[in-house]
């Protein structure tokens, strides 16, 4: 639509004076009881939530496309915008309609996206919500991230050639809801793997808000800190020109300082364990593989959390395993402390059911729109406190004393929370009445007022009745004409003098008299000085929880930190976990009977099959595990990483016992996935893996591969395969398990650090059981047919794939190619040269050597019969 603005109206104008400062946000503009959109706003917002487009005139020939939606239920229509991926921006009237003059002022108030919602609900209670800033340039990243909801902010810089790998694997495990970045990232956008299976698009963000010096001062602001140095920040200035576009772009979408954020939290390179986005997924972590649920994953086990806050916090806990000992122990000796009783753990447990979601209480207090139900949960957490000190006054582990320490009653602040807010007028807050009876006098005067009022006009309607003779005369009240008396048509010409008509019906009239105005005045103003004082007896509330903020935020984390604890205790206990031996000076993964904590659950109680390890660093760094299909080789290497991950959390492991050494790294290649849309089939998705493991995995890593090289023919999957283990071996000198059924593997026992491991089966007539027991030795037979059987692969295909096989065997006995294979690859062992530039061969040198422009078509033949001859020679 052409628009001439000249010739808009003025109301139109200022929307387009409004619309033009937020051109990429659909405008939600406040008209009344509605917010109203206009134009391809209107077009846009009706087709996705699906809205009437009807038209307003707008001072042009056409009228302009509109739509609205009511303000009282608006966060419904914001949630399914942001849903599809828009950002909307929230203009409000700013001067009151009805006592302004002309236009009303209306200007935008706040931008909600994606990463920046503070309602409850749209927000996921169980998941932070991150809004995450990227600055990049030529080979280093910043990234900072925060929830604004809670007050998490976190910043990490890295610099290094595989920079935009380690960026992808840190998208990874924040997965943010939004993402804002400098230019220079649009170009690198493509390259970052992260974006290959995740839709979200960063959006680029102005280039001078990511300015060193801006940024700089930005933070100096925002955090109201004399120097970087408070947070560790100086000289990291990718980290601070993150930081610093995400202050900007908070300060331009929320209009208003946000109190919540009081610290940036610097990650420091040593301070988790890294994991990449396959291997995060492959190990199932927080989510199925296949299809994303929570049920079956890790989290769903170990999550037995009271709070939504403790939930989020286990989940961090989860993704971002620890790589300090002292911390990790530091947790485990909490959770023994816990795990000493049963008592103090159900006592805590009944202790949280009125602990409440505080560290998003905070952040709404914060952030300016807590409701008075808000404040009510604010106190009934604080409630809890006492008990919960009380309750781990007894405590010996140094974390749980420093939780102790963390936790403040304030039982003032609860106290008189207690006695302000009523319980039941809360949850309706937008209509008063939440302050309770006895809490303010001149509040109890005002309502007085009011009761008493039904009294005075019941007494009014029957002496007007009386006097007037009109029975059915009526006091009513409308929103617009105020109070009236109400007269039916037959009795108005009873009607006495003093009356004074105000309104006419269809079958009757309606008047006021002075002393029903001298009620209606007295009514109404106590009802709007009753407003107004609930009002500010409200705001004095929320200042007071404000000026404790500190101490209710300490009061969040110790409480999630606690939660978190007692899950992970509760776990340990209920599945007899133990405590992992993880220090410094253990070098080895030593497991016996390790169980896998997810599998374990799934299955009978009882029936899992418990497996011992032992990996360290001389003899025993790589296990060759070789057995038929289906024998338990994926689960079993899935269990040592998990194992191993755990130890990291600092939670207790499903074994008999466990050493675990510090790991920087655990990679994992399992199974295919193929990444269609990313435009990567199954075999190219594996090797990029490989090149990753090859690439960044050092001796102090945990490699998990499982059927390397299965996604090609036999020949080149097992040269791969062969290849990649033994450069492991020799000179990355990694913790490995490699799963494979390429048995000629087994061939590279004869490596230093080298060990064949086989799973158990036992062979009855026809028919195979799975024993799933790991032993030492390798295996010779994969039993795939006998497995297809069991799966229930019609008869005759199973018949004819026996003679198949049986036909290949017999061929390759002859041929013997296999043996061929072997023993090129072995000469490669011993010849200590890469395996595909096998022994430039006499042949070849003769290949090499030939003129072919100058040999005639028979002196060709000539050559290959001879060439031929060498060979079967
Ligand atoms: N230790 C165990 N105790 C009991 N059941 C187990 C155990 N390990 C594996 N299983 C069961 O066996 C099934 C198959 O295991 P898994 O997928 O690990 O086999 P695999 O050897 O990797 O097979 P394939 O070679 O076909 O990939 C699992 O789904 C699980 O139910
Ligand atoms: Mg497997």
């Amino acid at each position: 639509m052409n628009i001439d603005r000249d010739k808009l109206s003025p109301m139109m104008k200022r929307y387009f004076q409004i619309k033009d400062n937020y051109p990429d946000c659909l405008l939600f503009f406040r008209l009344g009881d509605f917010y109203e959109m206009f134009f391809d706003d209107a077009v846009t917002a009706s087709r996705v939530l699906d809205l009437t487009l009807t038209g307003r005139d707008c001072g042009l020939a056409e009228r302009a496309p509109m739509c609205g939606v009511p303000y009282h239920a608006v966060d419904n229509y914001i949630r399914r915008l942001i849903e599809n991926g828009y950002r909307v921006a929230i203009c409000e009237q700013l001067s009151d309609p009805a006592t302004s003059k002309g236009l009303v002022d209306r200007d935008v108030v706040r931008v909600v996206s994606s990463g920046t919602v503070m309602e409850e609900d749209i927000l996921d209670e169980k998941t932070s919500n991150y809004l995450c800033s990227i600055f990049t340039n030529s080979s280093t990243f910043g990234i900072a991230w925060t929830d604004i909801s809670t007050g998490e902010f976190n910043v990490y810089e890295y610099s290094a050639e595989d920079y935009l790998e380690r960026l992808s694997n840190i998208l990874g495990s924040i997965a943010p809801s939004e993402i804002i970045c400098n230019e220079d990232f649009v170009s690198k956008y493509q390259k970052v793997k992260y974006f290959v299976s995740n839709e979200k698009r960063a959006h680029c963000y102005h280039d001078f808000a990511y300015n060193v010096s801006t940024a700089t001062r930005k933070i100096l602001s925002a955090f109201k800190i004399g120097s970087l140095d408070v947070f560790e920040l100086t000289h990291k200035n990718a980290a601070v020109c993150a930081a610093g576009g995400l202050l900007e772009y908070l300060a331009q979408t929320q209009k208003r300082s946000l109190g919540q954020l009081t610290k940036i939290s610097y990650l420091r390179d040593k301070s988790f364990m890294m994991l990449d986005n396959a291997t995060r997924r492959n190990l199932e972590l927080t989510q199925r593989a296949r299809d994303g649920k929570r049920q079956g994953s890790l989290l769903w086990v170990l999550d037995k959390t009271s709070t939504a806050m403790g939930a989020r916090t286990l989940k961090r806990w989860i993704e971002q395993p620890l790589q300090d000992a002292d911390a990790i122990n530091k947790r485990l000796d909490a959770l023994e402390d816990l795990m000493s009783s049963k008592a103090l753990r159900e006592r805590l447990g009944e202790s949280f059911y009125s602990v409440r979601d505080l560290e998003r209480l905070n952040g709404r207090l914060a952030y300016g729109n807590a409701s008075p139900k808000d404040l009510l949960s604010i106190s009934d957490t604080l409630e809890a406190i006492p008990q919960i000190k009380q309750l781990l006054s007894g405590a010996t582990s140094t974390l749980v004393k420093g939780i102790n320490r963390s936790l403040y009653s304030l039982e003032n602040v609860c106290a008189t929370l207690q006695s302000a807010l009523d319980r039941d007028g809360v949850s309706s807050y937008k209509n008063g009445g939440y302050v309770k009876k006895g809490y303010d006098d001149t509040l109890d005067q005002l309502r007085d007022i009011k009761t008493s009022a039904k009294e005075w006009l019941a007494q009014l309607e029957a002496q007007e009745r009386e006097e007037t003779g009109i029975r059915t005369l009526k006091v009513g009240y409308n929103k617009i004409f105020g109070y009236y008396i109400e007269v039916s048509k037959s009795f108005v010409d009873k009607v006495p003098y003093r009356y004074q008509r105000k309104q006419t019906l269809v079958n009757g009239e309606r008047y006021i008299t002075d002393e029903l105005k001298q009620l209606e005045e007295k009514i109404l103003s106590a009802e709007s000085n009753a407003t107004a004082l609930e009002d500010k007896i409200f705001c004095e509330l929320k200042n007071m929880c404000f000026e404790n903020l500190a101490k209710l935020q300490s009061n969040a984390q110790a409480l999630s930190t606690l939660d978190c604890l007692v899950s992970l205790a509760n776990v340990s206990v209920a599945n007899k976990y133990v405590k992992p031996e993880i220090n410094k000076k253990i070098k080895c993964i030593d497991i016996v009977e390790g169980r896998h904590p997810v599998v374990e659950t799934l299955l009978d109680r009882g029936s899992y099959v418990p497996n011992d390890t032992l990996l360290d660093d001389a003899d025993n760094r790589t296990m060759i595990i070789t057995g038929p299909n289906m024998a338990g080789k994926s689960t079993y290497m899935r269990q040592v990483a998990i194992i191993t991950l755990m130890a990291h959390i600092g939670c207790f492991v499903p074994a008999k016992s466990a050493k675990i050494a510090l790991t920087d790294r655990i990679f994992t290649r399992i199974g295919a996935s193929d990444d269609l849309s990313g435009g990567q089939s199954t075999f190219m998705v594996e090797m990029i893996e490989v090149a990753t493991i090859l690439n960044y995995a050092t001796s102090s890593s945990l490699l998990v591969l499982d059927e390397i090289g299965r996604g090609t023919s036999t020949f080149d999957g097992l040269s791969i395969a062969w290849a990649v283990l033994e450069y492991i071996t020799k000179n990355i000198k990694a913790k490995t398990l490699f799963a494979t059924h390429f048995h000629e593997l087994t061939e590279l026992e004869d490596l230093e650090g080298v060990k064949n491991y086989r799973v158990l089966v036992s062979r009855a007539n026809d028919t195979i059981v799975f024993l799933h027991k790991i032993v030492s030795g390798g295996a010779s037979q994969s039993f795939g047919i006998e497995v297809a059987s069991l799966a229930g692969v019609t008869k005759s295909v199973i018949d004819h794939a026996k003679s198949i096989m049986h036909s290949l065997e017999e061929d390759s006995k002859n041929r013997d190619t296999n043996e061929m294979l072997l023993s090129s690859a072995k000469k490669n062992v011993t010849a200590q040269v890469s395996l595909f530039d096998t022994q430039s061969s006499k042949i070849e040198q003769q290949i090499r050597d030939l003129d072919v422009d100058n040999l005639t078509p028979l002196q060709a033949l000539t050559v290959l019969c001879d060439l031929k001859k060498q060979l079967e020679d």
